[in-house]
């Protein structure tokens, strides 16, 4: 396994890498959903690229930038294990010299939801994401549906953009009681994790309701914001249920197949988890 610090190393290695080249992009403190996406890259391409970088543009004033956890030898020993080929992991100001002001946007739906939530968020994603697959130029990038709207704004940029990258989402991966893995659940302490697990307890109960032909919106979403309430320590930023094509918010009858969505803070964790509720396939979508 190769690793580059520099652009121009990264540049370098790169040109030399044979056939389907993908690409996971991280922010490091790897966990069973970040090596998912390495397993399936290596399954799928010749080459396997990835990054490592704590994006300071995605973070707003006031978030978890210098706090958010770096684990450098530990990671590098995981992207090994997972047979990556190459990983960037660039000093900040590799990634934005001095006078760069260029910022890539996707749009309106960069502002709501994640986006309202975190003003910027969605342009220093895409920004740094553009960066990336120019300096990488994967054939295939692969991306945590556990990041929907993320997922929803890079397969646009990519798309707009035309550049040649297919955007590839993976499932969920979540711990045995449900909490869907994050780098940020280190913040949690045993408590606050305890009362967390009411995140996916919601979706999961909005779900079996949907199974059982629930289809009124509100209900829906009522289900998921009820179950976290009543934990003590939770702030709910919001729950959403919203179509799954253009992130517009749902209201009365679902007819089409909506991202059922959550943001909220344990502590100094803010968590956010999904489920996509599916129209069942030979009902159609109307
Ligand atoms: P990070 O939070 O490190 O996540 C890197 C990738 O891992 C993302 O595609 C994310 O959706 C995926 N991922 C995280 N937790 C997951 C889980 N439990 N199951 C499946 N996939 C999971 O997302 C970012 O970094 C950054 O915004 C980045 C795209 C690297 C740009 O800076």
């Amino acid at each position: 396994m190769q690793v580059a610090r520099t652009v121009q190393e990264c540049r370098a290695l790169r040109a030399a890498m044979p056939g389907v080249v993908g690409l996971t992009p991280t922010m490091g403190a790897l966990h069973e959903g970040h090596r998912s996406l390495m397993r399936r890259a290596r399954e799928e391409c010749d080459s396997v690229i990835a990054t490592i970088f704590v994006n300071p543009t995605q973070f707003a004033p006031g978030e978890d930038y210098t706090a958010y956890p770096r684990r450098e030898q530990e990671d590098l020993a995981i992207c090994e294990a997972e047979g990556v080929d190459l990983v960037f992991m660039p000093p900040v100001e590799e990634m934005y010299p001095e006078g760069a002001t260029t910022t890539v946007s996707v749009g309106e739906l960069s502002t709501i939801l994640e986006g309202a939530s975190r003003p910027g968020h969605f342009d220093g994603v895409a920004t740094i994401v553009t960066k990336l697959f120019a300096i990488t130029r994967p054939d295939r990038g692969y991306f945590g549906q556990k990041d929907a709207q993320q997922l929803m704004v890079i397969r646009r940029l990519a798309r707009d953009l035309q550049l040649g990258v297919e955007v590839i989402g993976c499932p969920i991966i979540r711990e045995e009681g449900g909490l869907a893995l994050s780098s940020r659940n280190v913040y949690l302490t045993d408590e606050e994790r305890t009362q967390a697990l009411a995140i996916s307890r919601g979706l999961r109960k909005a779900e079996a309701g949907w199974l059982g032909g629930l289809r009124d919106a509100s209900a829906l979403r009522g289900m998921v914001h009820e179950e976290i309430a009543a934990q003590p320590l939770a702030r709910i930023d919001y729950v959403s249920l919203a179509d799954a094509e253009s992130l517009a918010e749902c209201d009365g009858r679902v007819t089409r197949d909506a991202l059922l969505s959550v943001a909220a803070r344990f502590g100094k964790a803010r968590l956010i988890d999904n489920t996509v509720l599916r129209i069942p396939a030979g009902l159609g979508q109307g």
